[in-house]
């Protein structure tokens, strides 16, 4: 990685570069909507208080190139804690550099101090380039499918 590519904690600052990140994220995913409002919304509560959820940036000189979420699940099939890896992306100019590595790295080291032990994420199956940076980076396919079902906003009791 480029010494001066720094992964820290995101702060309200970083809010506009996360969102753009995000656009370009979702871009790519055919599950997925570029809504920046909606990415916005969801990020500031990622970022609220609490300490189940991280969002890194990798910062390189005051840029934002790239970032990551996780948020802390309670496994019972691990009897634990667990790690769900989300928003991976990094800027197309600084790809190719070991920062979405780097970022996975500070994920898990995050996951180890709070006694997790499995991260899990989901990759669009078109997204070769992505299955191979995970791979790279340890993480395997399973058997298992992602379902789901969208619910009406704004009814919740
Ligand atoms: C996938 C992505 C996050 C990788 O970030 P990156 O900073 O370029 O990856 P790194 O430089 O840290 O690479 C780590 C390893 O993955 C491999 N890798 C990364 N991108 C790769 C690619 N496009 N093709 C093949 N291998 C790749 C690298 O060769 C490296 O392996 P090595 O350390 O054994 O040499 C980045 O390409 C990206 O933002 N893509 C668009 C968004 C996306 O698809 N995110 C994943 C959503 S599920």
């Amino acid at each position: 990685m480029r010494a001066a590519c720094t992964i820290r904690e995101a702060r309200p600052g970083d809010l506009d570069a996360l969102t753009e990140l995000l656009g370009l994220l979702f871009a790519l995913e055919a599950d997925f909507a570029v809504d920046a409002g909606r990415q916005r919304s969801g990020l500031e509560l990622m970022m609220g208080k609490g300490q189940a959820r991280l969002v890194l940036v990798a910062d390189s000189e005051g840029n934002v190139v790239g970032m990551a979420t996780a948020q802390l699940l309670i496994s019972t099939a691990e009897g634990g804690p667990a790690l769900l890896v989300e928003d991976v992306v990094v800027r197309p100019e600084a790809r190719g550099l070991g920062i979405g590595r780097a970022l996975l790295e500070r994920i898990e080291s995050w996951g180890l101090r709070l006694g997790a032990t499995r991260l899990q994420l989901l990759a669009d199956k078109d997204n070769t380039p992505a299955s191979t940076f995970y791979h790279a980076c340890g993480f395997a396919p399973t058997n298992l499918v992602c379902l789901r079902r969208t619910l009406p906003s704004g009814t919740g009791k």
